[in-house]
């Protein structure tokens, strides 16, 4: 019977010899569905978050080729969806882009629709490019552009669709469905009638709840996601660059807000959060680490992090990844453009069951050695 290697020289750890006589127990125990816990106590209570996801930067340059060939490939009725989806090279056992985050890259042409369905993952949906795009969310028409993103929280019924005037559209999709699928909570359904019936003016939950400092008159919401199902690029960036004026920022993280839940001023979804950061031209943050999955989508300009030591670059659409307790710090190398981080995590769970933690790189006046 295989069984881990032991930590060695170290009190308290599991530290048991093969013998001939422990092998035919270990072996007797497996015939019961039962082990010796001493034989997997190393792996199983690390010292430290062990991620089994590594870090990746996914090229645009790379992939948009490859999701407008599916196009040509398979039809939206017979795939469902046309989804490039990223696989993480370390996670062979579950379709994740990092930790327990799954993420996607969809193309849909103008006239389009996917038919309306719901599931126990939450979703969310940022646009890369293209005109028209829109998603219906249990009967709000949310329209989207670049670096727009809308919600299709846990139980919505939603559908994507791409306007017969507009042009194709690619964005990426970013669910929880690795998390659900690990808590064995994941249910999916399709609308009775393939399509929901828009009910509320085009835009309503952003024109509602995405007003700053003022919130409805008569309007209650009681549901744990965000009403504001849509979040846009203009007023984020705006907000941005208004706090930038009164802040030097996070020194891990430039200047930083996170999308909120205007009603609790919690995270967008229970499961997943987002924010948008900026990194000033020549801004290079210091490294630090936390707990948690990071998918980090280049909304804005070119640059490159530096992720457990080794160097990553990045340009506007690229997708890179920073799995749980990876040391990481960010470049702007522009000297005249800033950058823009879009990022997706899992740190409301983290946050939620206390789990978060987080650390600074304490030598090198705060960079990594490269390795
Ligand atoms: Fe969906
Ligand atoms: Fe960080």
């Amino acid at each position: 019977m295989k069984h881990e290697n032991h930590r060695e020289d170290v009190a308290g750890r599991a530290n048991v010899e093969d013998t001939p006589e422990l092998l035919a127990y270990y072996d007797d125990l497996n015939r019961f569905s039962a082990g010796a816990l001493w034989t997997v106590a190393n792996k199983i209570e690390p010292w430290e978050p062990q991620s089994q996801s590594v870090p990746v930067v996914w090229r645009y340059a790379d992939l948009r080729d490859k999701v407008l060939r599916s196009v040509d490939l398979v039809t939206p009725e017979k795939a469902g969806r046309r989804v490039i989806y990223l696989r993480n090279p370390g996670r062979a056992d579950v379709a994740a882009a990092v930790g327990w985050l799954y993420a996607g890259l969809q193309v849909m042409h103008p006239g389009e629709v996917a038919s309306a369905h719901r599931h126990s993952a939450s979703a969310i949906r940022f646009i890369m490019e293209g005109a028209g795009a829109y998603t219906v969310v249990d009967g709000h028409k949310m329209t989207l552009g670049a670096n727009d993103f809308v919600l299709t929280p846990n139980g919505t019924w939603h559908e994507h669709g791409v306007a017969a005037e507009g042009s194709p559209c690619i964005w990426q999709d970013g669910l929880d469905i690795p998390f659900v699928n690990a808590m064995e909570a994941n249910f999916y359904e399709v609308h009775p009638d393939l399509s929901q019936a828009v009910g509320y003016a085009v835009d309503d939950m952003t024109k509602t709840w995405g007003n700053p400092g003022l919130t409805p008159y008569g309007e209650t919401w009681t549901k744990r996601y965000s009403p504001m199902f849509k979040y846009e690029w203009a007023p984020t960036y705006e907000a941005l660059l208004k706090r930038a004026q009164c802040t030097d920022g996070s020194p891990f993280d430039g200047v930083m807000m996170e999308y909120v839940n205007p009603v609790t001023n919690g995270p967008v979804m229970q499961t997943m959060g987002a924010s948008m950061q900026m990194l000033r031209p020549g801004e290079h943050t210091k490294a630090h680490r936390h707990t948690g999955s990071y998918l980090y989508h280049v909304a804005k300009g070119r640059g490159h992090s530096i992720i457990n030591g080794k160097r990553f670059d990045w340009q506007e659409r690229d997708i890179f990844c920073v799995p749980s307790w990876a040391w990481h710090e960010h470049v702007n190398a522009s000297a005249s453009d800033d950058a823009c981080l879009f990022c997706l995590s899992d740190i409301p769970v983290m946050r939620a069951l206390g789990l978060y933690r987080e650390q600074a790189f304490g030598e090198n006046g705060g960079h990594q050695p490269i390795l």
